[in-house]
């Protein structure tokens, strides 16, 4: 009996072929892009304890309320599998005294998380995120910056039409006073609301915003807003944003209604969706965290960044696979006591820079061929003890010469091109 054979699990997928080779080109773009601008790339552990999610991204959310992998060490301590990647970054800013260096300290990363949640197209319990961070500066050229960036990475990878959508969540203390206003506008209307909202009135009311749910949508129409209640300084810090924003021709609309799942944000936020996605259009988002570093133990420091999905990038984009670099030599043998030269050639032709590849098979001669000839190489040796027959695939063309001296034969004759 043959042992049942076994499936990745829901949620998640294998990345092979040419989703590979597209992940290459992104990873490519966002590296160009990124590192012009000055980010460095950061790369954190896959899990964390599970204290600085509790913490950073907040107890409330959905994500930590019930997105979480978490397991527990043989010490008993309990550690999560990363669901974002801004808290571990500001924890990495704290452990390394980053606050040290020239600020602010921009970093970006492309790393794998993990949500527990329904798996659906453009939806997954296991995705990859290319995400930036700026840290130590409250600058709003920063977050225009970092905006544009984001939607400059969104172009280069073919996302078209995305929309760009911006509010500002203000300081602190506005939105601990904004949040009773709209509890009290909640409670009163509590008999249309669903029960979800109802249930998270006290805990999470501005996640009523989000809710799809048609009595809530007609309550939330006439609730106050939180951007009607900014102070001074946060309505300037939002006005310079967007004038920035304009300045670099970026182009977006406010909305209001605009929360994101997670608790760490302040001032601007701001999400891009695009219609190609269906129900999960939202492609990247990000915000102010300037109260984040300090409650992960850390100096005072603001911060502002984004995270954008990658599988979402590639459904709503079009980059194309690279194509893969050709074969420049492939070394075939003749009888099994040459495998041992052409495993000689093969590692001499890779220390002179060529692209070498050689039977591994177990193919016949003449199967050996077919084979090179499938892989588009450009060369063939086809070794036999001392003597071998050198074929150019592409050109035309063979010759016999001595087995030592193929590799300067395949330099001379890609160079003479
Ligand atoms: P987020 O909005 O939770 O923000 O996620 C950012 C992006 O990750 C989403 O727009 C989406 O493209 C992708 N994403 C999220 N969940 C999934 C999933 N289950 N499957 C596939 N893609 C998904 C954050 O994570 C923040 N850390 C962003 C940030 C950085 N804010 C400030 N700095």
């Amino acid at each position: 009996m043959s042992a049942p054979k076994l499936k990745a699990p829901r949620g998640t997928f294998d990345v092979l072929g040419e989703q590979a080779s597209v992940r290459s080109a992104l990873e490519a773009s966002a590296r160009a892009i990124l590192e012009g601008a000055g980010y460095e790339r950061i790369e954190t552990p896959a899990f964390e304890a599970t204290e600085l999610f509790a913490r950073g991204v907040g107890e409330s959310t959905d994500i930590v309320r019930k997105e979480m992998f978490t397991f527990t060490d043989e010490a008993g301590r309990s550690l999560t599998l990363r669901p974002e990647g801004t808290a571990p970054v500001c924890r990495a800013y704290v452990e390394h005294g980053m606050h040290k260096r020239r600020q602010p300290v921009k970093l970006w990363y492309l790393s794998s998380f993990f949500r527990h949640e329904r798996a659906q197209a453009g939806r997954y319990r296991q995705f990859w995120q290319v995400g930036a961070e700026a840290l130590g500066s409250d600058d709003p050229a920063l977050d225009a910056e970092s905006i544009a960036l984001l939607v400059e990475l969104l172009q280069a990878v073919g996302v078209t039409g995305a929309r760009l959508r911006l509010s500002s969540l203000g300081s602190a203390e506005t939105r601990g006073e904004y949040r009773e206003l709209l509890k009290s506008h909640l409670r009163a209307n509590e008999g249309s609301l669903s029960e979800d909202v109802r249930s998270r009135i006290e805990l999470n009311p501005l996640r009523a915003f989000d809710s799809d749910h048609e009595g809530t949508r007609r309550v939330m129409e006439a609730a106050p807003r939180l951007l009607e209640h900014l102070n001074d300084d946060d309505a300037e810090h939002f006005s310079q944003v967007r004038e920035l924003l304009e300045v670099a021709n970026v182009a977006y609309e406010v909305d209001s209604t605009l929360v994101r799942g997670l608790d760490y944000y302040a001032r601007t936020v701001f999400e891009l969706t695009s219609d190609s996605l269906g129900a999960q259009s939202g492609v990247g988002g990000g915000g102010r965290y300037d109260g984040l570093v300090e409650q992960l133990g850390g100096p005072p420091t603001p911060g502002v960044g984004w995270a954008a999905g990658v599988e979402r990038m590639m459904l709503a984009g079009d980059l194309q696979p690279g194509a893969v670099a050709p074969v420049e030599l492939f070394v075939a043998f003749e009888q099994p006591r040459s495998r041992r030269i052409a495993f000689g050639i093969l590692a001499e032709a890779r220390s002179a820079g060529l692209r070498a590849q050689m039977e591994l098979g177990g193919r016949s001669p003449k199967g050996q061929l077919g084979y090179a000839n499938a892989l588009g190489a450009h060369y063939v040796a086809i070794v036999d003890g001392e003597a071998t027959m050198l074929r150019d695939l592409e050109g035309g063309g063979r010759e016999r010469i001595a087995t030592d001296t193929v590799v300067h034969a395949v330099l001379r004759g890609l160079r003479t091109l």
